[in-house]
């Protein structure tokens, strides 16, 4: 009897944590995600203005200046990750976002389209309900200048990238591949 009404009581509750992820992800996406297309936009644009060497602030600068005025203005925390980071500094992943990485290109290898790839989760951190968001970032023909196979990269902006990330492992990307996501947590 006990077990039964354990199990009703968990069933009760899960239509409701569907529904809260399901609009904590509706608001989350709607929030976070032109954040994407505005930085895909503005590289495009500097590398046709001012050449590949010429375009490492979009990437440097302005991607991580869009992702601080976003954090300000919603009180979360929002990064950018990838399992082979430039800057590992600022884009290493942590252990649940390992897993979805990992997971993402799993997802991918089984044909699942990489530019609506995404995961939601309410986990547990040091005790607390925790929203996580991460939505993969693929690979585009814009990207490739900066992060394809390192022996095609232009010659000028291998240097400048050998300078500043001496640790770069960033490169080799081709094409449609993941080149890591956009993450956000929002504790509840
Ligand atoms: C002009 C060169 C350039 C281009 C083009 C470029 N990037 Fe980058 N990318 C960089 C640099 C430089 C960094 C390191 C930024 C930093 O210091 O935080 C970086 C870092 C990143 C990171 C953060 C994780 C890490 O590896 O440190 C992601 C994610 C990323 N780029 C995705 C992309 C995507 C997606 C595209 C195509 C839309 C792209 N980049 C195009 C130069 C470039």
């Amino acid at each position: 009897m006990k077990t039964i009404i354990a199990i009703t009581l968990m069933l009760a509750a899960l239509p409701t944590v569907a529904q809260d992820i399901g609009a904590l992800t509706a608001e989350t996406k709607k929030s976070v995600l032109p954040l994407a297309p505005k930085v895909v936009a503005a590289m495009q644009e500097a590398v046709a203005e001012k050449g590949v060497a010429g375009a490492i602030p979009v990437c440097k600068e302005q991607a991580p200046a869009l992702i601080k005025e976003k954090r300000a203005e919603t009180g979360w925390d929002i990064r950018r990750v990838s399992l082979k980071t430039r800057n590992a500094e600022r884009g290493t992943p942590d252990l649940w976002e390992v897993r979805q990485l990992a997971d993402f290109n799993i997802r991918a290898a089984n044909g699942e389209k990489i530019d609506t790839m995404e995961k939601s989760e309410i986990v547990n951190i040091d005790g607390k309900p925790v929203f996580r968001y991460m939505k993969a970032l693929p690979v585009g023909d814009v990207c490739l200048k900066c992060h394809g196979p390192a022996d095609g990269l232009e010659a000028g902006l291998k240097a400048k990238l050998a300078e500043s990330y001496p640790h770069d492992q960033a490169t080799g990307y081709t094409k449609g591949q993941i080149r890591g996501a956009l993450t956000v947590k929002r504790p509840l």
